[in-house]
C-alpha cells in the first residue's frame, strides 16, 4: 500500500482526483480559469460543508461559552482603518521587469557565490522544501559556467527582503536566470477594493473583508447587549475572506477567495491569557484529530517575537505536513485588547464589558483561533488518500484508490447497492432503505455495474460504508444486508436498526 507520504507527485494525484470525482474544479475553467480561485463540485461541497458543520457544532453548539454570528463581507471602510489593514495589510512585492513575474520578497531567497573568500556572483531560488540545496546547486553551476578555480564556500541563504540596494541589481530573477531585472520590494496591500453605491470615487471605496475576525469585534457590543454572555466568552463566525495574494499557490492552500472559521474569545484583562492561549491551542489540535487528521502530521510553530503581527502578544501556528512541506494550518493568536481599543478610538463608541465583581467597565482581551476551511480540506484530502493493491472477486490483484475520510466529514455516509439492477425484489428493498436513510444522512444509490466496481467508486469518493441488498436479504429471515467497510473491506451482515445505530455513533 502507498499512502499520502509515499505517493510520488501526491499533489498531482490529489488535483487529478479532485477534478475527476467532482471535489474541486478550477474557477471559470471554460475561460481558462482564474488564478487563485476555485469551485467546489458535488462531492467537494459536501466535504467542505461537513468540515464547517463539525466545527460549528463543536465550537458553538457543544460549548456554553461561545455564540455564533454572521457579519457582512463588505463593512464600513473605517473598520479597516481602525483594524490597521488599510495601512499595514501588505506583503513585500518584487517585480521581474523582463518576465513580468511577481514574487513575494519573503518567499524569494538568494545567496552570494563566494570562491576563495571573494564574491563572484549571486544565485536565487523560490521557497521550497529544499531552498538551500537548490541555491548550493545553482552556485556550483555558476562556478562551472564562469570557469573559476578555487574553493566554493557553502551558500548562506538569505531572504530577498534582506538584500541591500547594491545587491539587488546583481541577483538573478528566478524567471530568467539573469540579474538586473528584479525591483526592490515594495509594500503591496492585499485587500480587494470595490465601490459601494452608484458613485465611483474615493468616498465610495470599500473592501472585501480580508478576515472574518473584524466582524466579531465590530459586533462585540451588540452581542453583549442582546445576549446573556459573561466573561470569558467567545464569538464565532464562518465565512468567506478575500486576499489579493501575490503568489496564490499549492492548489487551494493559498487562494484569493477562501473561507475562514474564526473565534474571538474575550477574557478579563486580568485573566491568565497565556493559560487560556494554551487551552485553545490544545482544543484546536484535538479538534483536528477528531475529524481524522493524523497527530503525526501536526506540529507547532511559535512566532518569534520580532515577527509577530502588529496586534499579537503571542501567536502559535498549528502546522500540517502537506505534500509540499510543513505549512501553517491554524493560527492561534493572543491579540490583547488591540482591536476593541482601536474600534473604541475610531468609532467613539465604548467597547466595554461591565465587570460585576469589580463594579467597573473593562475592555476585554482576546484569544483568537483562526483557521481556513480550504486548508483543512486539503490537509484532510492529502492524509486520507491512499493507493493500494487489492484482490478482486476472482483473486486477481488490482489497484484501488481510497480516501480514508473520517465518517464525521465524508461527503457520502453510506452507499446503498442492490446486487442486481433488474431484480425488482432487490431494487425495491434497496430503494426503501435508501429513502429512509436519506432523510437523515447524505446517501447514494448505485445500481450501475459489477459490485466490485461500485465498491471502488465509493472507496475513491471516501464513502465509509456500502450496504448491499442481496439474495440473503430477501430470501432469508431477519432482513439483513451486507455491510462492507471501506478501510478494511471486511463484510458482515447487519440489520436496518443496527445500521442506523452505527451511523448515529460514528457520524456525529
Ligand atoms: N484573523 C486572523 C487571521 O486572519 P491569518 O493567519 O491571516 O489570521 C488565518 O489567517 C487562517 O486563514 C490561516 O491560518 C489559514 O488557515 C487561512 N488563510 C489565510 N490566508 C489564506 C489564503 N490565502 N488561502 C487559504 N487560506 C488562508
Amino acid at each position: 500500500m502507498s499512502n499520502a507520504a509515499e505517493t510520488p507527485n501526491l499533489m498531482e494525484a490529489l488535483v487529478s482526483l479532485a477534478k475527476r470525482r467532482g471535489f474541486i474544479y478550477p474557477s471559470s475553467e471554460i475561460y481558462g480559469g482564474l488564478n487563485g480561485f476555485f469551485d467546489y463540485g458535488p462531492l467537494g461541497v459536501e466535504l467542505k460543508r461537513n468540515i464547517r458543520d463539525c466545527w460549528w457544532r463543536d465550537m458553538v453548539h457543544r460549548r456554553e461559552d461561545v455564540v455564533g454570528i454572521e457579519t457582512s463581507i463588505i463593512m464600513h471602510p473605517k473598520v479597516w482603518e481602525a483594524s490597521g489593514h488599510v495601512a499595514g495589510f501588505t506583503d513585500p512585492l518584487v517585480d521581474c521587469k523582463v518576465s513580468k513575474q511577481r514574487y513575494r520578497a519573503d518567499q524569494l531567497f538568494f545567496a552570494a557565490v563566494v570562491i576563495d573568500g571573494k564574491t563572484v556572483g549571486y544565485v536565487s531560488a523560490l521557497e521550497s522544501e529544499n531552498t538551500a540545496g537548490e541555491l548550493q546547486a545553482a552556485a556550483e553551476q555558476l562556478k562551472r559556467k564562469k570557469a573559476i578555480q578555487g574553493a566554493l564556500e557553502p551558500v548562506k541563504v538569505r531572504e530577498f527582503t534582506e538584500a541591500t540596494a547594491d545587491e539587488i541589481p546583481l541577483i538573478p530573477s528566478p524567471a530568467t536566470g539573469e540579474p538586473g531585472s528584479l525591483t526592490p520590494p515594495r509594500a503591496f496591500n492585499m485587500m480587494f477594493e470595490t465601490n459601494v453605491g452608484a458613485l465611483k470615487d474615493a468616498s465610495s471605496v470599500s473592501y472585501l473583508r480580508p478576515e472574518t475576525a473584524q466582524g466579531m469585534f465590530v459586533d462585540f457590543k451588540n452581542v453583549v447587549d442582546t445576549t446573556r454572555v459573561k466573561l470569558p466568552f467567545g464569538i464565532a463566525q464562518i465565512g468567506k475572506s478575500f486576499r489579493n495574494e501575490i503568489t496564490p499557490r499549492n492548489f487551494i492552500f493559498r487562494s484569493r477567495e477562501f473561507e475562514q472559521m474564526e473565534m474571538e474569545y474575550f477574557i478579563h484583562p486580568d485573566a491568565d491569557w497565556l493559560a487560556c492561549h494554551e487551552e485553545w491551542l490544545k482544543w484546536c489540535q484535538d479538534w483536528l484529530i477528531s475529524i481524522g487528521l493524523p497527530a503525526s502530521h501536526l506540529s507547532l510553530h511559535e512566532h518569534p517575537k520580532e515577527k509577530l503581527a502588529f496586534y499579537s502578544r503571542r501567536t502559535v501556528d498549528i502546522m500540517f505536513k502537506y505534500p509540499f512541506g510543513v505549512q501553517e494550518l491554524w493560527g492561534i493568536a493572543a491579540r490583547s485588547d488591540y482591536d476593541l481599543q482601536q474600534h473604541q478610538k475610531f468609532s467613539g463608541v465604548p467597547q466595554v464589558f461591565f465587570d460585576e465583581a469589580a463594579k467597573a467597565k473593562v475592555v476585554p482581551h482576546v484569544i483568537e483561533p483562526a483557521v481556513g476551511v480550504d486548508r483543512i480540506f486539503l490537509a484532510v484530502l492529502a492524509s486520507a488518500y491512499a493507493v493500494e493493491d487489492v484482490k478482486d472477486e476472482k483473486g486477481n490483484v488490482e489497484q484501488r484508490t481510497v480516501l480514508r475520510l473520517s465518517p464525521r466529514i465524508a461527503p457520502t455516509k453510506v452507499a446503498v447497492l442492490p446486487l442486481l439492477k433488474n431484480k425488482e425484489q432487490l431494487t425495491n428493498r434497496a430503494k426503501a432503505l435508501y429513502t429512509k436513510l436519506k432523510k437523515r444522512y447524505a446517501v447514494q444509490y448505485d445500481d450501475g455495474g459489477a459490485i466490485g466496481k461500485r465498491y471502488r467508486r465509493q472507496d475513491e469518493a471516501g464513502t465509509p460504508w456500502c450496504v448491499t441488498i442481496d439474495f440473503d436479504t430477501i430470501e432469508k429471515e431477519g432482513d439483513t444486508f451486507t455491510l462492507r467497510e471501506r478501510d478494511s473491506m471486511a463484510q458482515r451482515r447487519i440489520t436496518e436498526s443496527e445500521l442506523f445505530a452505527l451511523l448515529e455513533e460514528q457520524v456525529y
